[in-house]
């Protein structure tokens, strides 16, 4: 049943493509295979809460299974939370074992979600300290 999952998500991928309006793009590459995904996520107003993902790219049925599963699963959530989700937390959600070599695989998403973050929120600090001085 679980296998099912990932052969319906890898077959008919959500929200696949792009977001009109967005807040940030990032891609990555899974290093072992080359394959990339690209995902850009919108946030709400305050940007502490994802509103919309959209993902796109190339990669393995774990891989773009695991992809269109996060996209739905960001959706409302914290960045905070998102920032915290670990590799067995992706294992949990695509509900199946994992080989140890797959596991690039499984995480590409995530990682290229987070890492965006983590580059939207570097130049965001850039842009304060050079607008305003009092941190
Ligand atoms: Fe993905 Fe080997 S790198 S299956
Ligand atoms: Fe390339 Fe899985 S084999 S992402």
């Amino acid at each position: 049943m679980y296998r099912q999952q990932i052969l319906d998500h890898y077959k008919n991928p959500r929200n696949y493509g792009e977001l009109d309006e967005k807040t940030y793009t990032h891609a990555g590459e899974n290093p072992m295979c080359g394959d990339e995904i690209a995902i850009d996520v919108k946030l709400d107003d305050d940007e502490e809460t994802i509103e919309r993902v959209a993902f796109r790219g190339d990669g393995c049925a774990i891989s773009q299974a695991s992809a269109s599963m996060l996209s739905k699963e960001l959706r409302g959530m914290s960045v905070e939370e998102m920032q915290e989700m670990d590799r067995d937390d992706v294992i949990d959600m695509l509900g199946v074992d994992i080989s140890p070599m797959r596991v690039k695989c499984a995480v590409l998403a995530e990682k290229v979600v987070q890492d965006g973050a983590d580059i939207y929120e570097g130049e965001k600090e850039l842009d304060k300290t050079t607008t305003e001085d009092d941190e």
